[in-house]
């Protein structure tokens, strides 16, 4: 799969690519996104990540050009048009911003919305058999408590920030925790924990992004939303990141205590092959 982006569908190299320094994605964050990524060539639940880009869309009151129709016809082009072999795999960040506009937050300035679509190779894998280290940070995202709530917009600041602590820590992910100190997500994932042989995932009360992977974890096996805190953490037998681009990844140690025998464990690698088998089959 080779680098591409596509700007209202028109296809670019991305030394080529380019969009004005008015675009109110640049000046304000005023945009949403979804990240999607491939299978033998054919993309993972396109048909939900329309549909939730859809979804931000309108908690932000902006007008997707074309509707999803149009999306899904922009995604699929830029995909064919990055592949160099058939089952080439690689992943796509989808944007939709306001678009250009003078100066000023008024919503009526911005006239044209932009759909923008960069077509990236797969990063390489996480280390799977390793598993990854995680510290909670316990923050405050830019929608949260807003009308936007629960769209995925673009200003990732809060997370940006938090996964730099989790940086300096040794660690690779930062798990969010909210004003009450329940734990919300990871930076880009869902959390999941498994203790006694029960798998828990935090619900969509406490402000989470309904991650796709995690729908598709949920439907592959059973799982129940709880509320969870770091005691929750610290306590569990095994802890895992789910996300469109990582999958499923075992969390070996949260604040620096280690979880379980500090290697990814048996249900962890269990939901990760039954979600590859899902993610292969959804459309
Ligand atoms: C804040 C947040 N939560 C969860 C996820 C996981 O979502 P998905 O499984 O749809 O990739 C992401 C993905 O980027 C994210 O940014």
């Amino acid at each position: 799969m080779r680098r591409l982006v596509s700007i209202d569908g028109r296809i670019a190299l991305p030394e080529d690519a380019t969009i004005s320094v008015y675009d109110r994605g640049f000046l304000y964050g005023d945009a949403v996104f979804e990240t999607l990524r491939t299978y033998d060539g054919a993309p993972c639940a396109l048909e939900a990540h329309v549909a939730r880009l859809l979804k931000s869309a309108k908690r932000l009151r902006l007008a997707v050009p074309g509707g999803a129709a149009a999306v899904r016809a922009q995604v699929l082009g830029a995909l064919a048009a990055a592949r160099e072999h058939p089952t080439d795999d690689g992943y796509a960040r989808v944007m939709l911003t306001r678009g250009a506009a003078p100066l000023g937050l008024d919503i009526d300035l911005a006239k044209a919305p932009g759909l923008i679509i960069l077509v990236e190779p797969l990063p390489p894998p996480p280390a799977y058999d390793v598993g990854i280290r995680a510290v909670t940070v316990a923050t405050l995202r830019v929608a949260d408590g807003t009308q936007a709530a629960g769209a995925k917009v673009t200003s990732y600041l809060a997370s940006i920030l938090a996964l730099a602590d989790a940086k300096a820590q040794g660690a690779q992910e930062a798990i969010l925790l909210d004003g009450r100190g329940q734990v919300i997500e990871g930076t880009t994932s869902n959390v999941f924990v498994v203790q006694g042989g029960a798998i828990r995932t935090p619900g969509e009360e406490v402000g989470l992004l309904l991650g796709i992977t995690r729908q598709l974890v949920m439907e592959a096996v059973p799982v129940e939303t709880a509320a969870l805190t770091p005691a929750d953490l610290y306590a569990a037998d095994e802890i895992f990141i789910t996300s469109s681009v990582r999958e499923v990844v075992g969390v070996v140690a949260v604040d620096a205590r280690i979880v379980g025998a500090g290697v990814p464990g048996t249900v962890t690698r269990r939901v990760h092959d039954a979600y590859r088998a899902r993610a292969r089959a959804a459309k």
